[in-house]
């Protein structure tokens, strides 16, 4: 790749008039935490990574490697996180633009902004990342001023394409219904973040409960409890239940602390897998051992409750 190396020395750009930085360098660390997500998509994400790993070996055969993309999808499901660990897998320091810096009441002052931070980002070898993407993009809506808004959403773009020879630059949004097919065409790479599955919540669940919770059973329970969930909210559950160990102990309750989760983490939506939480074990066993998608056997669900194979059994015909 081109450019000079971005040394942690170096000072990213300000705004003229409030001296406020226009973006923040994050250095390529190791260790820097890998996104979960379905198997199909970390493989795609995996022949990416090659592709710009050689990128040189590619501009040396005269081919140019894939250097925007575009990464949406619902909010905590992992896009940010990505686009770091994308950042440290290429050995590359990640420019993040902070759009609130750049976005000025003057609209002058804004286009300014925007032309400094990319002829920043063109200078050294980086990763130009704009997170909320949407928040300059979707500028072009506003009804005041159109014409120079237009102008300001024009100079943003023509400035992601000059630099699409130069250098790689992530563009994220959860709003990507808000960007104009102008936009899209700009990135050469198109990444759909979705909402985990329960396979991939089980795996973020197994990986952040390591130490507190081995049992696949609980696991597989938890995953099956949060449905709809995204990565963010699994990780507020994980802190969660993380903590209560580590005060309880031995005298860790795993059904008990569900509950409490559940009933400080209410929302204005409630499902029906939360509320059945809330109830009585002998309701919840039930639900598990009928629920068509994810079946529990009676050997699980005893192993899960802390019962016997023939009071789940029990439990179980009862409802019939
Ligand atoms: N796929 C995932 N694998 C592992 N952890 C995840 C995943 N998705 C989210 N998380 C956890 O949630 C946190 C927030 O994720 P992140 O900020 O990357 O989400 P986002 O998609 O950028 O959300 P937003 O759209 O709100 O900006 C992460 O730091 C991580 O701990
Ligand atoms: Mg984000």
């Amino acid at each position: 790749m081109v450019g000079e190396t971005l040394t942690p020395n170096v000072r990213p750009p300000v705004d003229k008039e409030t001296g406020a930085a226009l973006a923040e360098i994050v250095e390529p660390t190791e260790g820097t935490p890998r996104p979960i997500f379905n198997p199909q998509l970390s493989a795609s994400i995996g022949s990416l990574l090659e592709e710009w790993r050689n990128a040189d070996t590619l501009r040396a055969a005269g081919l140019r490697p894939a250097l925007s993309t575009m990464i949406f999808g619902p909010p905590g499901t992992g896009k940010t996180m990505l686009a770091h660990f994308i950042g440290a897998e290429i050995g590359l320091p990640v420019v993040v633009a902070k759009l609130d810096g750049l976005i000025s009441s003057f609209l002058g002052t804004t286009a300014r902004n925007i032309a400094n931070l990319f002829t920043f980002a063109d200078r050294y070898r980086c990763v130009l990342l704009l997170d909320e993407f949407d928040a300059i993009a979707k500028l072009r809506d506003d009804p005041h001023e159109l014409g120079e808004i237009k102008r300001v959403v024009n100079t943003l773009l023509q400035c992601v394409d000059a630099r699409s020879s130069v250098g790689f630059t992530i563009a994220i949004t959860n709003h990507e219904a808000l960007l104009d097919p102008a936009v899209w065409r700009r990135f050469d790479i198109r990444i759909e973040v979705p909402q985990p599955v329960i396979e991939v919540r089980q795996e973020i669940l197994r990986q952040r409960l390591a130490t507190v919770i081995d049992q696949p059973e609980r696991l597989r329970f938890l995953a099956w409890l949060m449905e709809g969930a995204s990565g963010s909210d699994l990780e507020k559950l994980t802190d969660f239940l993380r903590r209560q160990c580590a005060i309880r102990k031995d005298a860790f309750d795993f059904l008990q602390s569900l509950r409490a989760y559940v009933q400080l983490s209410a929302q204005q939506a409630d499902g029906e897998r939360r509320r059945l939480v809330a109830g009585s074990q002998e309701d919840l066993a039930r639900a598990l051992s009928e629920d068509k998608a994810t079946t529990f056997n009676q050997e699980q669900l005893a192993a899960l409750f802390g019962k016997t194979q023939p009071t789940i059994s029990r439990w179980v015909k009862r409802g019939r």
